[in-house]
C-alpha cells in the first residue's frame, strides 16, 4: 500500500497524527454501495473512497458527484489499472462476483465482495486461491456478523441461557416489486436462496457452530425456473435442526430463534437492525422473559473497519473464504434437494 502521510484524504487521529487510510474503489453504481457501504467507508476512520467504476462513464461521474467520490471510471477495467486504489468493494450481480474478484485480486487489489461470495463453492474456492496467490485480503460482505448482537447470542448460548441448543429457525423475506431486477434472473445468480436465504443458512451454521450433514428444501419456482420462495431444513450431526424461510414475494420479515432444552432466544430485525440499540429476547416457560440490550452500531462500518484493519495489519479476516465456500456447499445441496422433490441431500454429495 502506498504511504499516504501527505495524502489529503488520510484521516487524522488523536494528537494530529496522520495514519495511512485504505484507498477504496467501488465496482459499479449498485444501490447497496450508495445506500450503506460507501457511507460506512466515509464515516470510517480507516478508509477513503477515491474512485467508482461503472460500465457507463456518465453514470460513474454522476454517482461520484452524488456520493462525494473524487474519481470516476467508465469501465471496471480502468479501475483494475488505477494505481491509486488499494482495495475494491464489489457489489455486482452475484454471477459476476467470481470473475471480478479474481481479476482485481490478480491486479493486486484487496477485495471486499458482496454476498453470496460466488454462486458455487467451487467459485468461492477459486476466488480464495486467487487472493492467496496474489497475497491480498479478500472477504465476503456478510455485514450482519459484525454487529455485536450475534456474538452476544453465541455467548448466551455458551453460558447455558437456553440449556442444550436443539433447534434454530430463521427467516428473511421481502417483496421484490421491480420485475427488471437481476434477482429474478437465473443467469445472474438470482433467486430467494441466493439473495436472502443465504443469510438464513449463514446464521444457522453460525449458531450451530458446525456444518450441517444433510439438508432438505421445497421451493416455489418462477417461469424461468428460479426459486421465488424456499423453505429449507439443515440437519446437524449433533441432533440440532435448523429450519428457514426465504422469499422474494412475501411481506418483509427477518428474524432468528435459537431454542434449547431450557428456553429460547428470539432476535428481530436480525440482519438489518439499523444503527439504534437492539435487543435479544430470552424466554422460559410460559411467561418469563428477559430483554438483553445491545448498544446500536453500524454493522457496515464495523465490517469495513475490520477489513481495513486486516489489510493494514496483515492479519487474516475473522471470516475466511473457506467459510463462504462452506455456506455455498449448503446452498448447493438445498437447491439440489428442492429440484429433486424435497428429499434429503447430503451436504458432502452436493
Ligand atoms: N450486504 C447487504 O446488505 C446487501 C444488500 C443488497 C444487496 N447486496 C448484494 O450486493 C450486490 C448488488 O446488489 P444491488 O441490489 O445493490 O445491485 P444493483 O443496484 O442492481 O446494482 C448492481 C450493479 O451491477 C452493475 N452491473 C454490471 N453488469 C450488470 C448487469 N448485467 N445487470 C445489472 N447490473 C449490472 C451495475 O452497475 P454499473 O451499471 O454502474 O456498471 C449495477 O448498478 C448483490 O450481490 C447483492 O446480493 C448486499
Amino acid at each position: 500500500m502506498r504511504q499516504t502521510n501527505d495524502d489529503p484524504h488520510a484521516p487524522r487521529h488523536g494528537g494530529g497524527r496522520v495514519r495511512e487510510a485504505l484507498r477504496w474503489g467501488i465496482v459499479s453504481t449498485a444501490n447497496i454501495g450508495r445506500a450503506a457501504v460507501i457511507p460506512a467507508i466515509h464515516r470510517s476512520a480507516s478508509g477513503v473512497v477515491l474512485a467508482v467504476a461503472s460500465r457507463e462513464y456518465d453514470r460513474a461521474r454522476e454517482f461520484a458527484e452524488a456520493n462525494a467520490i473524487p474519481n470516476a471510471h467508465g469501465s471496471y477495467e480502468a479501475l483494475l489499472e488505477d494505481e491509486c486504489i488499494d482495495a475494491v468493494y464489489i457489489p455486482l450481480p452475484n454471477s459476476m462476483h467470481a470473475e471480478w474478484t479474481i481479476r482485481f485480486a490478480e491486479a493486486g487489489k484487496h477485495v471486499l465482495c458482496e454476498k453470496p461470495l460466488g454462486v458455487t463453492a467451487a467459485e468461492c474456492n477459486a476466488m480464495a486461491a486467487a487472493a492467496d496467490a496474489a497475497g491480498v485480503v479478500c472477504m465476503e460482505a456478510f455485514m450482519y456478523r459484525f454487529h455485536p448482537r450475534i456474538d452476544r447470542v453465541l455467548d448466551l448460548i455458551d453460558e447455558g441461557a437456553i440449556g442444550a441448543l436443539r433447534s434454530i429457525y430463521s427467516a428473511f423475506t421481502f417483496k421484490l416489486t421491480n420485475a427488471d431486477n437481476v434477482r429474478w434472473l437465473p443467469e445472474m445468480g438470482g433467486g430467494s436462496l441466493m439473495d436472502v436465504g443465504c443469510y438464513c443458512v449463514n446464521v444457522s451454521r453460525t449458531i450451530a457452530r458446525r456444518e450441517p450433514v444433510e439438508v432438505q428444501a421445497v421451493a416455489t419456482w418462477t417461469g424461468l425456473g428460479l426459486d421465488e420462495q424456499m423453505a429449507g431444513m439443515l440437519r446437524f450431526e449433533n441432533g440440532v435442526v435448523a429450519q428457514f424461510d426465504c422469499s422474494l414475494s412475501m411481506e418483509r420479515r427477518e428474524c432468528f430463534h435459537a431454542a434449547g432444552t431450557d428456553g429460547h432466544l428470539e432476535v428481530a430485525n436480525a440482519f438489518l437492525p439499523g444503527t439504534g440499540d437492539v435487543t435479544i429476547e430470552e424466554f422460559h416457560g410460559r411467561g418469563e422473559a428477559t430483554s438483553h440490550h445491545v448498544a446500536g452500531t453500524d454493522e457496515y462500518q464495523m465490517m469495513v473497519e475490520h477489513f481495513a484493519a486486516c489489510v493494514t495489519s496483515g492479519t487474516a479476516p475473522r471470516y475466511p473464504l473457506s467459510e463462504a465456500a462452506a455456506n455455498m456447499r449448503v446452498i448447493e445441496a438445498l437447491y439440489r434437494s428442492a429440484r429433486e422433490g424435497g428429499g434429503p441431500v447430503s451436504v458432502g454429495d452436493a
